[in-house]
């Protein structure tokens, strides 16, 4: 079966498409392309159609994940279309919680801490946006950590 995954946080251009691109290298890497579609969605659409971050680019890139998204706001759809919906803060979980249409809908929402294993001392993923080059850092640091998590679990359903 075909896993659908939805990365979600509030701009759409630093730490969601950077957890998309993460995964997709993990995915790609282990030929598993044609098995799991990956995304990621803003649930503030005030970047819409722009590039990510070039500070998150330029990060994400040094180790290797090319970042080609362009940001879009969530919609109602998404809750259809995927599987997982991944939300990287509390706020951003919030959000989707009550934007989700129905019951079935709220149970596809996950935080994206639930995959964390070795930073015990972080239950969010920290908005990069106003912080300086050690804030990207520790966002891809978090992301490859929960990654590699999020794959196994993935593993189970395709
Ligand atoms: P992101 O970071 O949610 O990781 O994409 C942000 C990007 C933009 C803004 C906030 C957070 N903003 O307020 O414009």
């Amino acid at each position: 079966m075909k896993q659908r995954v939805l990365f979600v946080c509030l701009g759409n251009i630093c730490r969601s498409p950077a957890a998309e691109a993460m995964l997709r290298v993990l995915v790609e890497r282990e030929g598993l392309s044609d098995r799991v579609e990956i995304d990621s969605a803003g649930t503030y659409g005030g970047h819409s159609g722009e590039r990510s971050d070039p500070r998150m680019r330029r990060a994400a890139e040094a180790r290797g994940i090319p970042m080609t998204h362009r940001a879009r706001q969530v919609k109602e759809a998404d809750f259809e279309r995927f599987d997982m919906i991944i939300a990287m803060d509390d706020n951003n979980y919030e959000t989707l919680f009550r934007l989700a249409p129905d019951r079935a809908a709220q149970q596809k929402i996950y935080r994206f801490r639930e995959f964390l294993r070795h930073h015990p001392d972080w239950s969010y993923i920290p908005d990069p946006y106003y912080e300086g080059h050690e804030g990207f850092e520790l966002v891809l640091d978090l992301l490859e950590d929960g990654c590699a998590a999020l794959l196994e679990e993935i593993r189970r359903y395709i």
